[in-house]
């Protein structure tokens, strides 16, 4: 067999990024980023990558740092040689170093940021406020972010016009839903041995990513409780056909808890006393949804049985396995990445065309949904790439549904 030519790491996840691939190509020719500084932080995996280096492509000056935990040394090192980008994270980094890698993005005076969580978002306008000032636009790509960026939205802070990239179709239904799920499941079941069929799953949110996890479970055969603080989240959650429990009652059958929050100490002291022995516990929505210190200050003993996997037995002898420290388990699992490369793909295609937008808006500054037709338009690629045809609305269709004066609903084209 042929050996592969492109030896790099992003070379995988290529193969399964054809948008980000054809902006590449787009790109050396249009250069929509000419001349631009942009700061981007995420989690720099080959995902994360690819897409400075489409940024970069584009014309633009890429400053990238990362997340704790989460940065692939062999990105770095490749990116390094990439002409355009600079990154500035390195695997295994502290919090303190990495928080300085950010105020060196935005001490270069970008022009556009890509974030991820609102890091940057939060620190520009927080300590910066002069460079926020000359920053033209942003695209936020995540549900914990964009709660943020909503509290800054709704006290005026925003110097400048931020896109919801994580509240566009394409995200919530795709990422979130399925990428997210898969990746997370996989992840949980390749650290611990987990059977899911004929277990009790525990399931706390049910948004976006907890409803696609809680479908997965299900579907593979466990009994899957829901637990949640919004009332309409619980009614969909039990339509759905899972169990809604409070979680102080969920957990005492638990095999698995996973948590899908974005919220602080979902799974809490309070919570350890009723644990089921045996149980496995894990976050796919945030690194604080999971009080690990109240099981460290409950148990006796605490063993590490390999990386990724924390054993607490507790003085009654219930023994209580703790996935990545409570850090989103698909991310921060050894060897993981996140998402799948198909739905990363058109997540980053949103960001790419988000950020294309705005270098170019005259809109004013606050947080905006990402205009409809883009969100199409990435859906629409993403179909033609997988060599899938779609009906159209007929002129018949669009002439019946835009009238709007009385007319027999029945017969529309007696009209
Ligand atoms: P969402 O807003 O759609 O859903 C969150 C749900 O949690 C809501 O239904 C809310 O009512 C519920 N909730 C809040 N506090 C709760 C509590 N104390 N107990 C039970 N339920 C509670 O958000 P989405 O999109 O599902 O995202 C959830 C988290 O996952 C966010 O932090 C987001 O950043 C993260 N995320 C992680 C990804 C990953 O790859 N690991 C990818 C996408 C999002």
């Amino acid at each position: 067999m042929r050996e592969g030519t492109d030896q790099t790491p992003v070379a995988g996840v290529k193969n399964r990024s054809p948008l980000l691939c054809s902006y590449a190509e787009q790109y050396q020719r249009s250069k929509p980023f000419d001349g631009l500084t942009i700061g981007v932080c995420a989690p720099l995996t080959p995902h994360t990558g690819l897409f400075a280096d489409v940024l970069a492509t584009g014309g633009g000056e890429v400053l990238v740092t990362g997340e704790a935990g989460s940065t692939h040394a062999d990105v770095v090192e490749w990116l390094r040689e990439r002409p355009g980008v600079t990154p500035l994270a390195a695997a295994g980094m502290t919090a303190d170093e990495l928080a300085d890698t950010r105020e060196t993005v935005l001490e270069a005076e970008p022009d556009l940021l890509a974030d991820d969580g609102a890091f940057l978002l939060s620190l520009v306008h927080d300590r910066f406020p002069e460079i926020a000032r000359g920053v033209r636009g942003a695209c936020e790509q995540t549900t914990g972010g964009i709660t943020r960026l909503l509290a800054m939205d709704e006290q005026d802070a925003l110097s400048f016009p931020v896109y919801d990239v994580n509240g566009t179709p394409m995200k919530q239904h795709f990422d979130n839903v399925h990428g997210t799920a898969e990746s997370s499941l996989s992840a949980i079941t390749s650290l611990t041995d987990t059977m899911i069929a004929g277990s009790v799953a525990v399931v706390a949110g049910y948004g976006h990513c907890g409803r696609g996890i809680a479908r997965k479970l299900r579907a593979l055969g466990a009994r899957t409780v829901v637990t949640e603080v919004d009332p309409r989240k619980a009614l969909e959650a039990l339509a759905d056909g899972h169990d809604v429990e409070p979680m102080a009652d969920a957990v005492a059958d638990a095999d698995l808890v996973i948590t899908a929050t974005g919220r602080y100490q979902v799974l809490r002291r309070e919570h350890v006393d009723t644990l089921a022995d045996g149980v496995v516990v894990a976050s796919i929505g945030s690194a604080i949804e999971i009080d690990d210190s109240a099981l460290a200050d409950e148990a006796t003993s605490n063993t590490t049985e390999k990386p990724g996997v924390e054993r607490y037995e507790l003085p009654d002898g219930r023994r209580v396995t703790l996935l990545t420290e409570g850090k989103v388990v698909n991310l921060a699992a050894p060897g993981r990445s996140g998402n799948p490369s198909h739905v990363m793909d058109t997540t980053f295609a949103m960001m790419t065309r988000g950020l294309a937008d705005l270098a170019d808006s005259d809109l004013p500054p606050g947080l905006h949904p990402v205009p409809d037709h883009l969100d199409r338009e990435v859906a629409h690629e993403k179909l033609s790439a997988m060599d899938v045809d779609i009906d159209q609305v007929t002129a018949a269709q669009r002439d019946y549904h835009d009238r709007w004066e009385t007319h027999d609903s029945t017969k529309p084209d007696e009209q």
